[in-house]
């Protein structure tokens, strides 16, 4: 997590460096800081909080220099205070640190032997303590990183700032994402191409263990072992207009608003609309031949996955072990080589994912990955990206990626359906009717936003939320519930229906309300059993489902979500816009921080 930024330049860089920082406070938010070189002195500004904290900090006492870097922090070790911010410094160095230093504290032991002393609570401020050790020692700048960095255990991206040294900043980077971006006369460094968009496109990613010494002239960058080493300079298609609100009041209502669009783009990927086919395109692994395929991701992609399975083993009879990432990674699964291995992310830079996918290819198995961002390191090691092409998501709540995931998701088991022999050309031609009809039904669920955000009302008041559902819906009860947790805070759980009757029905009374999510299908019988349950205790039931389902069940509950009717195969889809205005609007009554919620952040490069 958090969010690094560097410009070594020749006009003032500190209002600049505040505009990066702002495309990057999604990474974190618990506090702000920047750094610059003024005559040759190191000069910071800190401030804990948001980063509108530190603009009027540096309003009120401003920063000058050509050259600096900057931070947005998510608190890992050490408290959200102005001391812990980034950037931590000495007389001789500055710091902004992404990631985690595992070994801070022995390297803390044996620097206090040498007379260094912490003034933080941070792992971050052991790294400007040791090249100020080396520096002391007599090093230079970029001996005394390399001498750093080789001592370094965890996750860093890290960028330095030299006392007297106007023209040098430099970069490493191990486990954590960073970008050079080359400008005219300028050289920038920044955690992702968004923050760099504002400043440039020809952007080049640093490797694994890949360090560079930069000035406003350009990089010079070196691997892990110091040898110079060629990066490719890439033309990032990211543009800073694709991050504004526009009329919303939140990044997040704006990109539950874009599904449609983000979700016909994928399909526009998948299906040749002119022959009602799939598009043929060369994948590096064989669906028909496959035996199992494992599914890896964290949080809300995992739940797209979790829906997948459904839809794998249904319309592909091919057998899916889905597990969260950080689960998987540990436990040393059994694979047999040649498997198809699938991870889902937006970021493409969870550490989880990441360290999951690694030990999949380390198992010879086939990578493939569905990423948003496609410029991510997920992206870069798998053998297959299937890019979800919904444009930067700045809401720390995931909402438009997820719809994009579970299409891409849905796309692909119908190819691996029908290159199972298992869909026929007549499941097919429904199948295929249902997803293309998919964008304009969403559109129809947005429009009941208005009665969702009355729904919502009622909500505020409760402490604790159940959402159930059923088969593919299951999951999409899951996400409800983190979604609502996410944004409102109010304590919300997900549940298969049927295992209510195991363990949680005793939660409900009259206080607790309970989401049905059920719209008219095979299974939606057995879910209105459950609901039946629930009525007879008294808990109140908002019901997501369709025409045919209101105009049947609507009675036991006490408000009705009615979403269109669609095909069993897509309402999965559907039913996600319906728990996304609900939890946004919940939250938005409550006066929460709905794209920012406390603790929070959207890329968790840590693990
Ligand atoms: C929830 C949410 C998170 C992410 C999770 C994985 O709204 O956004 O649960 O889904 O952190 O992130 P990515 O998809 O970037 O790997």
């Amino acid at each position: 997590m958090c969010g690094i930024v560097g410009i070594a330049g020749r006009n003032p860089v500190a209002d600049r460096l505040v505009s990066a920082l702002a495309r990057l406070e999604y990474r974190g938010y618990d506090s702000a800081g920047i750094a610059t070189l003024d005559r040759g002195q190191i000069q910071r500004r800190r401030a804990p909080g948001k980063l509108v904290n530190l603009a009027s900090r540096l309003d009120r006492d401003p920063l000058a220099g050509n050259i600096g870097i900057g931070h947005t922090r998510w608190a890992t070790h050490g408290a959200p205070t102005e001391v812990n911010a980034h950037p931590h410094a000495t007389p001789r160095v500055a710091v902004v640190h992404n990631g985690i230093i595992e070994n801070y504290r022995p390297l803390l032991v044996e620097l206090a032997a040498d007379g260094y002393l912490p003034i933080t609570q941070t792992d971050s401020e052991v790294v400007a303590m040791m090249v100020t050790r080396w520096l002391d020692l007599g090093l230079a700048p970029a001996a005394a990183v390399q001498a750093t960095i080789s001592r370094l255990q965890g996750a860093f991206a890290l960028v330095f700032l030299f006392h007297g040294e106007d023209n040098l900043l430099i970069a490493a980077r191990q486990g954590s994402p960073l970008a050079v971006g080359y400008g005219a006369g300028e050289t920038f460094l920044g955690s992702d191409a968004l923050a760099l968009s504002l400043f440039t496109d020809k952007v080049t990613y640093l490797e694994e263990g890949d360090w560079a010494v930069v000035t406003p002239d350009g990089a010079s960058i070196r691997t892990r072992e110091g040898g110079a080493v060629t990066r490719l300079v890439h033309v990032s298609a990211t543009n800073s207009n694709m991050v504004e609100k526009g009329p919303h009041r939140h990044f997040m209502i704006k990109e539950i608003h874009e599904q449609p669009e983000a979700v016909s783009r994928v399909i526009g990927q998948f299906v040749d609309r002119r022959s009602d086919s799939l598009v043929e395109r060369p994948l590096p692994f064989d669906f028909a031949t496959l035996d199992r395929m494992t599914i890896s991701a964290c949080g809300t992609a995992y739940l797209a996955g979790a829906v997948s399975k459904y839809w794998f083993e249904r319309f592909a009879r091919l057998p899916v072990d889905i597990d969260i990432a950080s689960e998987f990674r540990y436990r040393q699964p059994p694979m047999t080589p040649g498997g198809l291995a699938l991870f889902i992310s937006q970021s493409g830079e969870t550490a989880d994912t990441l360290a999951a996918l690694r030990y999949c290819a380390a198992n010879e198995q086939h990578i493939a990955a569905v990423v948003n961002v496609e410029e991510s390191t997920i992206s870069r090691e798998s053998g297959a990206v299937f890019p979800l092409l919904c444009g930067p998501e700045i809401g720390v709540a995931s909402t438009k990626a997820f719809t994009a995931q579970l299409t891409t998701l849905a796309c692909l088991a119908l190819t691996a359906g029908r290159k199972r022999g298992v869909i026929d050309d007549a499941t097919f031609a429904v199948l295929l009717a249902a997803l293309a009809a998919l964008p304009g039904h969403l559109s129809k669920a947005l429009a009941a936003e208005p009665q969702i955000a009355e729904i919502a009302r009622g909500l505020t008041k409760a402490s604790d939320v159940l959402f159930l559902g059923r088969g593919a819906l299951y999951p999409i009860a899951l996400e409800g519930a983190l979604k609502l947790k996410e944004v409102s805070y109010i304590h919300a759980e997900g549940y298969a229906a049927g295992e209510l009757k195991h363990g949680p029905i005793a939660l409900v009374d009259e206080h607790v309300p309970v989401v049905v999510i059920a719209p008219s299908d095979e299974l939606a019988g057995k879910t209105m059993s459950n609901m039946q349950e629930v009525a007879a205790r008294g808990g109140p039931i908002i019901l997501i489902t369709d025409a045919e389902g209101a105009a049947q069940h609507a009675d036991l509950a006490a408000q009705s979500i009615v979403m269109p009717s669609v095909h069993p195969f897509v309402a999965p889809i559907v039913a996600a816009v319906a728990v996304q205005i609900l939890a946004y609007h919940t939250a938005v009554h409550m006066g929460a921080d709905v794209d920012q919620p406390r603790n929070l952040a959207k890329s968790v490069t840590v693990e």
